[in-house]
């Protein structure tokens, strides 16, 4: 395998322990990261004089060769190399000579693979957060129809008020919003470039670190060279948030896996996002989201993994490090895969409207509001509940529910219900009286929908 440090040493490494300490079969993702930081570093190099004019422009155009030629197919990232970083230079040295051997001075693969692990992180930060937003809209717009579609809420999976479907989903929009949040407060404090922190102890070569950062896009150099090069809390900050994107995208799971069940029939999974039964022929089962549901776990088991990882590890730079990659890569495709997923799901999925109206109706979800009625007419709410209590267990011996009840038969349990009752108790009734800021009736939906849409156009701030 072609290394970059032969030097110090008498004999070959075992073929096993090359294999064992390479790392090109996956950071090979990195090489525009690697490149890209390359050029700045040689940009930096030539300001400050430490290599000729000629020297510089050569290797610029190298690098951007490389890079091209990758992205074109034309080069292929070979792994006979111990990393990306050993490939690009080796294919640098290739077109250059001597010129290319120049590329590394002043620098060390540990500030490099901190530069380039902390590119591509904010790269997938901000890929991620608009995506996010994507699914933002895909909810909003759900939400804007279904203002008037009253369903269940519940607690303990029981029936306990009625919502409606806006409301419902307006939970899932706040989940979401706070998690573009966490990305970019995290991005916020992750922007700092480690390039020139060398090896541990920064270098003695007059590098313009400020300027290195700013090529860039950084706010600035990170202030400690040991720390810059052994610092990964922004990837496990990143991995944090996108566990905690999975963990949002999983309880949506799980309720769009009960509303599809045969017993609910809430939705309708489009054909697109359903899969069959190799022997159940009437089977159309909801795997896209078991399928995320179930990918929450690796998303976590990568987050656990790289915070195990970094636990022990003394300053500053050591190869226990190198396991940041393989399950951070994984995580980041599958939290971003998912998110996506959700998109065309959610979009395409049917909501049907009337059996979400009659679940409501069926389930003594006005139970509450029924109390209610009893003490704006006098009767002190302890007494109501338990007046209510009896009537809904009138009702379940039945089988109907409690707007079936003739008002001779509601004077037998209360002589304060009125005619009224039956209004105050309507479906529509329940919701549209709820109207305490963040409630589903419709002018507190309206209120909230409109803060939505401004923050999705950016036109104004979230509460
Ligand atoms: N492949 C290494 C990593 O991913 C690159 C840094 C290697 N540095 C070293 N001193 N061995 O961490």
């Amino acid at each position: 395998m072609a290394q970059l440090w032969g030097g110090r040493f008498t004999k070959e490494t075992d073929e096993l322990v090359d294999r064992f300490n390479a790392s090109i079969t996956f950071d090979k993702r990195l090489y525009k990261e690697d490149i890209n930081g390359s050029i700045a570093h040689v940009k930096m190099l030539g300001k400050q004089g430490i290599l000729t004019t000629e020297e510089t422009e050569d290797m610029i155009a190298a690098l951007e060769a490389i890079l091209n030629e990758i992205e074109e197919g034309q080069l292929v990232i070979t792994e006979d190399f111990e990393d990306i970083h050993s490939f690009v230079e080796a294919k640098l040295i290739e077109r250059l000579g001597d010129t290319g051997k120049k590329l590394h001075t002043g620098r060390s693969r540990n500030d490099q693979v901190a530069l380039d692990m902390r590119l591509y992180t904010r790269d997938h930060i901000i890929r991620t957060d608009s995506l996010l937003k994507e699914l933002l809209e895909t909810i909003l717009g759900i939400m804007e129809a279904h203002t008037e579609t009253i369903m269940p809420g519940f607690t303990h999976l029981q029936k306990a008020q009625p919502i409606t479907l806006a409301h419902h989903m307006g939970a899932y929009f706040e989940m979401f919003k706070r998690d573009r949040f966490r990305l970019s407060d995290l991005l916020r404090r992750m922007n700092y470039c480690p390039l020139g922190s060398g090896a541990l102890a920064g270098t003695t070569y007059p590098l313009d670190r400020d300027y290195t950062a700013e090529l860039l896009g950084f706010y600035g150099p990170t202030l400690n060279s040991m720390d810059g090069v052994s610092d990964r809390d922004y990837l496990i900050e990143y991995l944090s948030a996108c566990a905690t994107i999975m963990m949002h995208l999983s309880r949506f799971s799980e309720e769009i896996i009960i509303w599809n069940s045969n017993e609910y029939q809430f939705v309708e999974i489009d054909d697109a996002y359903s899969t069959g039964s190799s022997i159940m022929p009437q089977k159309k089962n909801p795997d896209i989201a078991e399928l995320v549901r179930g990918k929450t776990g690796r998303v976590y088991g990568a987050l656990l993994s790289l915070l195990t990882t970094m636990k022990g590890i003394p300053l500053a730079y050591n190869k226990d490090m190198q396991e940041d990659k393989e399950l951070s890569f994984d995580a980041m495709d599958t939290a971003q895969g998912c998110v996506k997923l959700f998109c065309g799901m959610l979009s395409t999925m049917k909501f049907r409207t009337e059996r979400m109206r009659r679940s409501a109706s069926r389930g003594f979800t006005n139970a509450t509001d029924a109390a209610d009625y009893l003490v704006n007419h006098g009767v002190p709410f302890r007494d109501a509940h338990g007046i209510i209590g009896r009537l809904v267990l009138y009702c379940v011996e039945k089988g109907i529910a409690i707007d079936e009840v003739d008002m001779e038969q509601l004077k037998t349990f209360s002589s304060a219900f009125e005619e009224d009752f039956y209004h105050a108790i309507s479906m529509e009734t329940c919701v549209g009286k709820r109207l305490t800021k963040g409630a589903p009736g419709r002018e507190a939906m309206e209120a909230v929908m409109l803060v939505y849409r401004n923050y999705l156009d950016e036109k104004g701030d979230i509460l």
